[in-house]
């Protein structure tokens, strides 16, 4: 049996909507799923590299959950990255310990997908913008695979979406997340 193991990178999970309804819905609908909340987790942004790098380890696919901030992800998840995938762990001599897991990023964003285009206020298609991200998976030797992006997240209250609207959006995409993590661990055997 794969391990799956999900990184919730929103910084208020008390102010979501959708990571928030995606993530109570992963715990769910699957077994043995491993949520880690780093904005309980770490309130003060310390993070404890030991146990996350025991929990990486123990690992076999890996979900980062997260609303995109300012084209990237949440300073919160950013320092986790940091000071997790450390020289000697995740890259370096002897840095192999992320080698061959699955690494799924599925995240949200508050512009709309046409916004995401060179005509778009984006300017920039996601597969441009998420480079950095592709670009560890890389390095670190995991099997990257394409991401799961819900768009037009945001909640404004009387100008855009509503929390129902919000809401079936994000189980569409915790269901678009769990048929890639059944994929994924067919795939892994
Ligand atoms: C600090 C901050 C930065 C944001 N930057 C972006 C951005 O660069 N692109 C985008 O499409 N949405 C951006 N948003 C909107 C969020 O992605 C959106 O509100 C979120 O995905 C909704 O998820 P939630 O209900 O779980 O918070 C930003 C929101 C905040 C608070």
């Amino acid at each position: 049996m794969k391990k799956l193991l999900v990184i919730s990178g929103h910084p208020k999970l008390e102010v979501s909507l959708a990571n928030k309804t995606i993530l109570n819905l992963i715990e769910e609908k699957i077994d043995n799923v491993k949520v880690r909340r780093l904005d309980s987790l770490y309130p003060g942004y310390q993070i404890d590299v030991e146990a996350e790098q025991h929990s990486l380890q123990s690992a076999d696919i890996i979900v980062l959950q997260f609303p995109l901030y300012w084209y990237s992800t949440p300073a919160l998840l950013k320092k986790w990255l940091d000071d997790v995938f450390s020289y000697g762990f995740a890259y370096g001599a002897d840095g192999d310990k992320l080698k061959n897991k699955n690494l799924i990023l599925s995240f949200t964003t508050g512009g709309p997908e046409q916004s995401y285009d060179t005509l778009g206020y984006n300017h920039f298609p996601i597969s441009e913008l998420i480079k950095p991200l592709k670009q560890t998976a890389y390095l670190t030797q995991m099997i990257l695979h394409p991401p799961i992006i819900s768009h037009n997240m945001a909640y404004v209250e009387g100008v855009r979406n509503t929390p129902a609207g919000i809401e079936k959006k994000a189980t569409e995409h915790s269901q678009s997340l769990i048929s890639k993590l059944n994929e994924v661990m067919l795939l892994a055997g």
